[in-house]
């Protein structure tokens, strides 16, 4: 009997071994050949099979693969894909490679795969809506203003002199693999393009919204963008220090949503029904930050809720609904360990229900603030789909919805059917502000001027810092670009505009019916999105099926219907199958998500071919070797 166990035991490591040599040529085999979504759920395969010997040698062999890659400087590849991989290892560990999860994480990781079709699902509401409601009505009163700014990513390692043209996704820092080279552009007090925000710009921000206005709000990430780095304990000091700055902001509250860059690794907030990892520490950070800010119950709610909470604005009849919607982001990769689709991860949508419910109960109007639009390449159609719905069941009490996250001005329209977008469906929008970090554009935040009775925006008006003004690196001054109803409620004619009507989903679905008739009219929206003397060439349009698609987009609060695709590369203009051309996104995914691995993999597809794989073969061939003399095995 023992005999025959040893045997038994001989021959099932000899399978082992022999599946484990082969695996490399599968691994690469794979690799090589993904391009196509069916070819990344084959990829995954012999990926789990990797995952199962463990995290090292699945994190050692992605570390091997970015740096082949070579869109990233071999430090960024260390330290993204050894923060990121275990949890994509955990991932394939835990998931059928061919199921409906691997396809949505194909997309996320390597933009093979579109997004399924929605899966079913009615939020439940706890009361039906009601028959009959009246609004009260705008424009009878004169309007108080509120300032709305997002995207601040603070370095605080930020040093001046330090190389401002430098390889990595930011500079503006002392990098070790830099040290003593000579410096090409040497950064300058107040912030420089290719860098995140300094704190002496953070602090003049503050001085210039701290007067003037009821109160601000701030739709999240506050941490720089050298993803690779960050660690728990840095963005645990780095939200604690900019909320004591924002507590200390002379008279004016602000009220803030949680970004995805307020996690470490970067977006990577784990479902509270995961059997590893936890954000726990980062809603606590942020409740602790907060309560000065937002009081103690919606502190308590955010500690408990996962980063959300919501608050009765003081002195009116405004309540706040600040949500998470981090469970919502392709980019969290947690979402994508379980072959179950989880509709609601984490109860944002249930939270997000129960307060507007709460709302309605008690006659409030309401704003809904969050970091991520749902309405984007890198939102979940699922969740947004989801989140349409609640909206479209208080749409009367809601005022507006206010979002970062795309360092661009945007806006964005929900509509009770997709089927027929008009003036009539149109029953809700977005307000997209453009980021504070002068990364890739000018610092933008935008003041709105709200009607004190229904808290719609009658005008939105836009202020930049131009960076290239002489005087911004000792005293930087914040001009007016431009008026939102200046600017595109003359587009309106037949009929005009009325002055006391707010800029609601209505107008903006008419701007847009302006936008299809008139290309010059849409360029000037176009124009406005990065701001004037910034890179455009993310945006542009030089074609009209990106036109006719970009409008679409601006029509898609319900993410499957914004005509947007996900593709491989960072190539901005792209072609499908059928060789028509359409607008990629993912070069914009560089700067809300980071050089994570998703950034880097999504190259992989297009530069395979100028990859020395021999070479990479030998150096993958070895990881697998030593995992297996280790007897390495992991389980979940
Ligand atoms: C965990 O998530 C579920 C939904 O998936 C939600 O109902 C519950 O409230 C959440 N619990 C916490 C503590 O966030
Ligand atoms: C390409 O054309 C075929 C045949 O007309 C169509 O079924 C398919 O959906 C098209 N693909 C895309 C991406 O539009």
């Amino acid at each position: 009997m023992r005999a025959f166990q040893s045997l038994y035991f001989a021959v099932l490591l000899a399978v082992v071994s022999v599946t484990n040599a082969a695996l490399v040529d599968d691994i690469i085999d794979a690799i090589t050949g993904a391009a196509t979504c069916a070819a990344c759920h084959t990829l995954f395969v012999p990926l789990k099979v990797l995952a199962a010997l463990g995290d090292k040698p699945f994190t050692s062999t992605f570390k091997v693969i970015c740096k082949a890659i070579n869109v990233v400087d071999d430090d960024v590849c260390e330290g993204a894909v050894g923060q990121q991989a275990p949890v994509l290892a955990h991932n394939l560990r835990s998931i059928n490679p061919l199921g409906q999860t691997a396809t949505k994480l194909c997309d996320s990781l390597l933009g093979l795969c579109q997004q399924p079709k929605v899966n079913a699902y009615n939020v439940p509401f706890a009361k039906p809506a009601p028959a009959s409601y009246t609004k009260p009505q705008a424009g009878k009163k004169a309007p108080f203003q509120v300032v709305h700014f997002s995207d601040i990513h603070i370095d605080r390692q930020y040093t001046v002199g330090a190389e401002a043209e430098c390889t990595k996704p930011v500079c503006c820092r002392n990098y070790a693999d830099q040290a003593g080279k000579p410096i090409s552009k040497a950064a300058k007090a107040m912030g420089m393009r290719n860098c995140d925000t300094p704190t002496t710009f953070v602090h003049s921000l503050l001085n210039q919204i701290g007067t003037n206005n009821k109160f601000s709000i701030f739709t999240g990430d506050l941490v720089e963008a050298a993803v690779w780095l960050v660690n728990e304990a840095e963005v645990t000091s780095d939200i604690n220090t900019f909320n004591s700055e924002l507590a200390s902001i002379p008279k004016v509250k602000v009220y803030p949503a949680l970004g995805n860059h307020e996690s470490a690794p970067v977006n990577l907030f784990p479902r509270n029904g995961t059997k590893k990892g936890s954000a726990q520490w980062v809603f606590d950070a942020v409740s602790k930050g907060w309560e000065p800010l937002i009081g103690q119950a919606a502190a308590q709610q955010a500690k408990t809720k996962s980063g959300s909470y919501s608050i009765l604005v003081p002195g009116t009849n405004l309540r706040i609904v600040s949500l998470n919607t981090v469970y919502w982001y392709k980019t969290n990769f947690w979402l994508y360990d379980d072959n179950n689709q989880f509709p609601d991860p984490n109860g944002i949508l249930e939270f997000a229900a129960s307060q507007l419910q709460a709302a309605e109960d008690a006659g409030q109007r309401v704003w809904i603030i969050a970091h991520m639009p749902p309405n984007r390449y890198d939102t979940l159609h699922d969740q947004s789909h989801y989140f349409d719905q609640v909206i479209n069941r208080y749409k009367h009490i809601i005022s507006g919805q206010f979002y970062g996250h795309s360092h661009q001005d945007q806006f964005g329209i929900a509509y009770s059917d997709y089927n027929n977008r008009n003036a009539n469906t149109a029953v809700s929008n977005a307000w997209i502000v453009s980021a504070i970090t002068p990364r890739s554009n000018n610092p933008t935040f935008k003041v709105y001027d709200v009607d004190p009775d229904t808290y719609e925006i009658m005008d939105a008006k836009v202020y930049r810092a131009d960076i290239d003004d002489p005087n911004f690196h000792t005293s930087p001054s914040w001009t007016l670009g431009y008026s939102a109803r200046q600017t595109y409620g003359s587009m309106l004619t037949n009929p005009s505009w009325p002055a006391a009507s707010p800029l609601d989903a209505k107008f903006w679905h008419r701007v847009t019916e302006v936008f299809e008739k008139d290309r010059r009219a849409f360029d000037i929206y176009q124009g406005l999105r990065k701001g004037p003397g910034n890179s455009v060439e993310e945006v542009a349009c030089t074609d009209d099926d990106c036109w006719k698609d970009t409008i679409c987009e601006l029509r898609g609060m319900n993410a499957q219907y914004a005509c947007r695709r996900s593709t491989p590369g960072l190539n901005i203009r792209r072609r499908d199958e059928n060789g028509t051309e359409y607008l990629s996104r993912v070069h914009a995914n560089a700067e809300c998500a980071g050089a994570g691995i998703s950034h880097v993999f999504h190259e992989l597809p297009g530069r395979k071919d100028s990859v020395d794989w021999d070479a990479v073969r030998v150096e993958i061939d070895a990881i697998i070797k030593e995992a297996e003399a280790e007897g390495a095995a992991a389980t979940n």
